[in-house]
Parts: structure tokens; C-alpha cells; sequence
């Protein structure tokens, strides 16, 4: 038995954010953001009335209409976020009670693989279906970054790039041979887990130099005390309570892994990048996917971009792009569809999709 995703759904903020608007609160400006990543837009929620998990409701709802079947069908919710509404607990179940799902059998699972997120949440799902223990498996990839960006020039690099959205999918066992989720790949490295983070608060108390071997100064209290760190004055000073990344670093590495995992799903099915009908890449960077499109000799009809609308919506991405080109009919039955993400962590993965 195979999975396939019977219905797909998402969802984005109504304000539009342009890279001029973001150019009055930073030293930027719409040339630089265009040329070195492709945005040119980006949505935000409504802040204190819509949340990470508001969007991805709506945009099951409409997975669900479209996969036939009602939310309270649901047998499992998995959620990839980065930005969720609470610390904990996580998405997944306030994501439950707003779809009103009470029954007993429903389980909710979140994930917490950043771009990756949702290539994972599929991986998981496809492996529930196989053994027969879910029907109906609602796999969901929701940000709302714009509550948690640094928006003066010291976030610049971080704040630009990144949006909020919603994407959705419903996973069903077929016993179609001709369809369905050929495979999934999943990976991960540590190594440079600081390069893309953000790391606090978090029970590390400010000596997170026991990953990376640097001394960091948080300004917590010493290290026999208990109990008050989470933030401090210091980090708030310093910026500290926002996400770092190192761009070019990132960038060298998601533009190898890309066409590596693609790659490796390929070879597994016997097939070549020929064959794939629609790449739906992470939309981390329009520059890393131009690139990817190169590597494996791609047109511009096999490839999906919408990072200029967008910016990188993270664990969204993926099923946004996803149920964009299939809206727009670029998705038809029996096509190959290859997702491929990268981000933090660093994870990445990629999955085969016979639709
Ligand atoms: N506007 C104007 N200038 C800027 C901005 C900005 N928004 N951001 C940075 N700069 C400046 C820098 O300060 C620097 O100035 P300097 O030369 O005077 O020091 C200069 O531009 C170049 O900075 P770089 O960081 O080297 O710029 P780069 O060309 O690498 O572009 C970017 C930055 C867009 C972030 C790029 O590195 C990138 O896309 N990296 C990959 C991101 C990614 O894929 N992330 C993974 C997914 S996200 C996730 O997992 C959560």
C-alpha cells in the first residue's frame, strides 16, 4: 500500500508587505532584496488576531474540502513550525481543538525541522499509512515570523527574507500502483547547528558555548544559580532574542544538498531529473533554486517558484508552492512531482510523488 495526498490546502495573510515598506524601518531597499534573493513581496498576519495555528485552520479546511472529508475524519495531526503560538504545548493540538476533533483516536505530533518541517511531517505520514495504523493524516507546515523578526538594520539579513503562510495536505492510503509517494529521504548534520538558529531562551542558560567551544556572554546570573534565567536584560540589548544566521555559509550548503537529496530519491526510483514533471523547491532563495535548476539541467516549465509573492514562509513553503501550481494546473495526475527542502539544523530531504 502507498500514500498520496488526497487533498491540499493553504493559506496567506491578506497585508501584502513590500520590500519599500520594510526599507522605513531598515537600511534596505527594494534592489538589494530583489537581486540577492528574488522577494519582492512578502504577507503578514493580522497581529493578536491570527496565530500559526489560525492559518494552518484554514488552510485544512480547504485540504479537507478538497480531499473530501470532514476535519473530525482526521486520525492524526502532524505540525512543522518554527514559530508556534506557545513554548509549549505545541501547535498540534491547539491546531485540534480549533478544528473542533474531540474524538479519542486523534493523535497530534509537532515537528520542529524549520524548512525541512514539512518534507519530514510527509515522511512520517507515508510511513503511518504503510504500516495501516492512519487513514486520514493531516500533514501541516505553518509560520507566522513576522511576531518574532528583528525589524531594524542589525536583523536586515534575516528579517527581509522571511514571511508568514500556511499550507496543508491530506495523506490517504491508495492501492493505485500507478500513484502515490514513491519515497521520502531525510537528513540531518549538527555540526552547525548555530550557523542558522535561534537560540534563546533555552535551557542551554547562556553556556551554549559547550556546542560550539566560543564563550558567549548572555549576562545570566552564574552558573550555580536556578530557577530565573529564560531572558535576560543583556540578550534583549543585544538583540539576542532574535534569529542569526550566517547567509553565505548557509547558502554553500543548501545549494550541494539540494541536488544531492533530489538526486538520491531519483536514483532510488530509477529515474532522472528528466522525468520529473514539477520540482517544488523550499523556497529559501530564489538565487539557491535558480541554481538547483541548473545543476540538474531543469526548464523553467519543471520548476516552481514563488518566493517573489512569498519570501521563505519556512515550513509552508513547500505545501504552499505545492497547491499554487497545483491550483494552476501544473500538477495533473500521473505526473512526477519532487518536493526538496534545506534549512536549519542543517536538515533537508526531498520526496517522489507520482500525483
Ligand atoms: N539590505 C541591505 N544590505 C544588506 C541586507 C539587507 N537586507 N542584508 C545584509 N546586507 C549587507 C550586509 O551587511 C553586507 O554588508 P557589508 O558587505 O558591508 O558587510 C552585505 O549586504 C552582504 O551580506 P551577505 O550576508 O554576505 O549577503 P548575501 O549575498 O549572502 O545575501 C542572504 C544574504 C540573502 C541571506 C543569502 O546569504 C541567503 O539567502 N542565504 C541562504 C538563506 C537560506 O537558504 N536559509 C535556509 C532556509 S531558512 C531556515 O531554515 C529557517
Amino acid at each position: 500500500m502507498r500514500s498520496k495526498i488526497a487533498g491540499i490546502g493553504h493559506y496567506v495573510p491578506e497585508r501584502v508587505v513590500t520590500n519599500d515598506e520594510l526599507s522605513r524601518f531598515m537600511d534596505t531597499s527594494d534592489e538589494w532584496i530583489q537581486e540577492r534573493t528574488g522577494i519582492k513581496e512578502r504577507h503578514y498576519g493580522k497581529k493578536h488576531e491570527e496565530t500559526t495555528t489560525s492559518m494552518a485552520a484554514i488552510a485544512t479546511r480547504i485540504a479537507c474540502e478538497r480531499a473530501g472529508i470532514q476535519p473530525e475524519d482526521i486520525d492524526f495531526i502532524i505540525f512543522a513550525t518554527l514559530s508556534p503560538d506557545y513554548y509549549f504545548p505545541g501547535c498540534g493540538v491547539l491546531l485540534q481543538r480549533e478544528l473542533g476533533i474531540t474524538h479519542k483516536e486523534a493523535g497530534a505530533l509537532d515537528i520542529r525541522n524549520q524548512c525541512s518541517g514539512f518534507l519530514y511531517a510527509l515522511s512520517i505520514a507515508d510511513q503511518f499509512i504503510k504500516t495501516g495504523m492512519y487513514k486520514n493524516i493531516l500533514v501541516v507546515g505553518s509560520e507566522m515570523h513576522s511576531m518574532g523578526l528583528d525589524f531594524t538594520t542589525r536583523g536586515r539579513n534575516v528579517t527581509v527574507i522571511f514571511g508568514d503562510g500556511a499550507g496543508a495536505a491530506i495523506i490517504q492510503p491508495t492501492d493505485n500502483p500507478n500513484q502515490g509517494i514513491l519515497t521520502t529521504k531525510l537528513h540531518s548534520d549538527g555540526t552547525y547547528a548555530e550557523k542558522l538558529a535561534f537560540i534563546n531562551p533555552g535551557s542551554h542558560g547562556g553556556y551554549h558555548s559547550r556546542h560550539t567551544g566560543e564563550e558567549v556572554d548572555y549576562g545570566y546570573p552564574p552558573k550555580d544559580t536556578y530557577g530565573e534565567i529564560f531572558m535576560t536584560q543583556h540578550m534583549m540589548d543585544n538583540g539576542m532574542q532574535y534569529p542569526n544566521m550566517e547567509g553565505q555559509f548557509v547558502f554553500k550548503m543548501a545549494v550541494q544538498k539540494f541536488p544531492e537529496v533530489i538526486m538520491e530519491a531519483l536514483k532510488e526510483a530509477g529515474l532522472q531529473p528528466s522525468d520529473i514533471n514539477m520540482l517544488i523547491p523550499h523556497q529559501a532563495n530564489l538565487r539557491i533554486s535558480q541554481f538547483v535548476q541548473k545543476t540538474l539541467r531543469l526548464s523553467d516549465d519543471q520548476v516552481w517558484n514563488n518566493i517573489q509573492k512569498y519570501g521563505n514562509t519556512t515550513a509552508a513553503s513547500v505545501p504552499i508552492a505545492l497547491c499554487e501550481a497545483w491550483e494552476a494546473g501544473k500538477v495533473k495526475e500521473g505526473d512526477l512531482v519532487c518536493l526538496a527542502a534545506f534549512g536549519s539544523g542543517f536538515t533537508w530531504g526531498s520526496a517522489l510523488i507520482r500525483w
